[in-house]
C-alpha cells in the first residue's frame, strides 16, 4: 500500500464533495463543515447512488440526497426521522486520507 495523490487541497473547500476514480474504484472525497477531510466509497450502500453527484455535506456528515441516508466520519450510516429519531443504516467503507504539500492523498487497501 502506498499513498496516492488524487486531488489538490484547493479542489475541496469546507462543505465540498468531489468524486474521483482510482482504477476501477469510485471514491468520494468530502470536507466537513469544520474542515475535516474524509474519503469513502462513492456508491451509497442503500441503492447505489453516486455520492459525488448526490452527496451533500451537513455539518460533520455526508448525506445522500437520494433518500437521505447519512454517514459520519467513521462511515456509520443512519437516517434522521421527522421526530428527530436516528435510525441505524448500513455503513459505507471509508479510506485513510491526508493532505501533504497542497495535495490530497489516499491509501487504498490492496493497492501496491
Ligand atoms: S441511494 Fe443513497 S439513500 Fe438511497
Amino acid at each position: 500500500m502506498q499513498w496516492q495523490r488524487i486531488a489538490t487541497s484547493r479542489d475541496l473547500a469546507a462543505g465540498g464533495v468531489l468524486g474521483v476514480e482510482i482504477g476501477d474504484l469510485e471514491i468520494v472525497l468530502w470536507r466537513s463543515s469544520s474542515g475535516e477531510l474524509r474519503a469513502c466509497d462513492a456508491r451509497c450502500p442503500h441503492q447505489w447512488a453516486h455520492l459525488g453527484a448526490v452527496g451533500a455535506v451537513d455539518g460533520e456528515e455526508l448525506v445522500c440526497l437520494s433518500h437521505f441516508w447519512r454517514f459520519d466520519s467513521s462511515g456509520a450510516g443512519s437516517k434522521l426521522a421527522m421526530n428527530g429519531r436516528r435510525d441505524e443504516k448500513s455503513p459505507i467503507t471509508t479510506h485513510p486520507v491526508r493532505e501533504r504539500d497542497g495535495g490530497i492523498e489516499i491509501l487504498i487497501a490492496g493497492e501496491d
